[in-house]
């Protein structure tokens, strides 16, 4: 059944397994794989084209999720996108025209942060799109567009295949909002989709980085804090891995843009913090180098998460590499989320904590 552990220690470990075949389900419902188009399941109640702005709402990793769709949405579409946390944006009262497009993502739907911020949008005159796991949710009752992620019943109180099919969802539509905007052009559409289609193949490749990964579960579990370092996509990447880690070890992390570390965290290193670098070899990976450069210079552990050329590019002394597979640079965030998952469910395993129930935290926030 899709409600027991089958054969793994706990909920967690399970769901971040199952990824490859979710993220699979929920691309077949958001593309054509035989032409390699998107093809939403739900026609849009307006045009990407009169669209001015995009405001991505939702709370902890889901906000994340939204963060890295604010790139999409940017490059592919040249659209404006903010991203907001529920809690903040509800009581900001921030100002939405008539006709813009508010989007809101919930694994359960319920967060009320999340709903109290989509019955504003609703009433500025906004319109709404849900990207939520359960249809049956409030939020999806209440939104002017659902579009549904399909992971299945997620468990575990830290959120991993949620995650990863939200971005699934989230890339299909920026992909949509390029094309209608006039951004894309059937070419570039195909090359993407072609691109997504990879994704699950490369999820379940980037699992089986698992082994190595809990090895280095036994060093990290021994830390005081950790920092997580990334730019462009890999920064909302950077924040789940701190998140991740913190929610379910109990161990100090922050995540941090990696061109920011200058102005803040380099303070903090020395040879007891380990810093997770997530940098495939993407445009900015260059510059992301020259910051491992002062981290090593500063006695500074790295924990290295790129790709083969990546690993051979890097002049830096890493603790450890985790080599992901080659894939198109748009798109890692959903292959890199696995090693990220990976890191702090097993540095939680090692410590002996309550991995799927957390001390504090709820799976479904649905008071303020
Ligand atoms: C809680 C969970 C997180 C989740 C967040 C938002 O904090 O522990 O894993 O990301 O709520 O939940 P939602 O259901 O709205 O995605």
């Amino acid at each position: 059944s899709l409600v027991d552990k089958a054969n793994y220690r706990h909920f967690m470990a399970k769901e971040i397994h199952e990824q490859p075949e979710v993220v699979g389900h929920t691309l077949a419902r958001y593309v054509d794989m035989a032409t390699e188009r998107v093809a939403l399941p739900v026609k849009l109640p307006f045009d990407f084209k009169n669209i001015q702005r995009i405001n991505l709402t939702a709370c902890g990793t889901a906000s994340y999720a939204g963060l890295v769709a604010k790139y999409w949405f940017e490059r592919f579409a040249r659209l404006p996108v903010e991203v907001d946390v529920a809690s903040e944006f509800r009581y900001r009262e921030a100002p939405l025209r008539k006709g813009d497009l508010a989007i809101f993502i919930s694994q359960s739907g319920e967060t009320a942060d999340t709903l109290a911020a989509l019955r504003y949008a609703k009433a500025e005159g906004a319109h709404t799109i849900a990207v939520v796991n359960v249809p049956t949710s409030t939020i999806a009752r209440e939104s002017e567009t659902v579009l549904q992620t399909l992971a299945g019943p997620e468990i575990g109180v830290a959120s991993t295949k949620a995650f990863t099919c939200q971005l699934m969802v989230l890339a299909s539509v920026a992909i949509a909002a390029g094309k209608a905007r006039g951004q894309l052009s059937e070419e570039d559409e195909t090359r993407l989709v072609h691109g997504l289609v990879e994704i699950p193949r490369l999820m379940a490749d980037a699992l089986s980085t698992e082994l190595q990964i809990e090895k280095l579960a036994h060093r990290i579990a021994k830390s005081r804090d950790v920092l997580y370092l990334g730019r462009g996509t890999s920064f909302p990447l950077a924040l789940e891995g701190a998140l991740k880690l913190k929610e379910i070890s109990y161990i100090h992390a922050e995540g941090y843009a990696a061109g920011e570390l200058k102005h803040g965290p380099i303070a903090l290193i020395d040879e007891t913090t380990p810093v997770v670098v997530i940098a495939p070899n993407d445009r900015v990976f260059e510059k992301t180098v020259s910051n491992m450069q002062e981290v090593v210079a500063r006695g500074g552990n790295i924990i290295l998460m790129t790709d083969a050329k990546g690993a051979a590019e890097a002049t830096v002394d890493s603790l450890v590499t985790i080599v992901m597979p080659d894939m198109p640079a748009a798109f890692t965030p959903m292959v890199y989320a696995v090693p990220v998952q990976l890191l702090a469910y097993h540095t939680a395993v090692v410590i002996g904590a309550d991995v799927d129930q957390p001390r504090n935290l709820a799976k479904s926030v649905t008071v303020e």
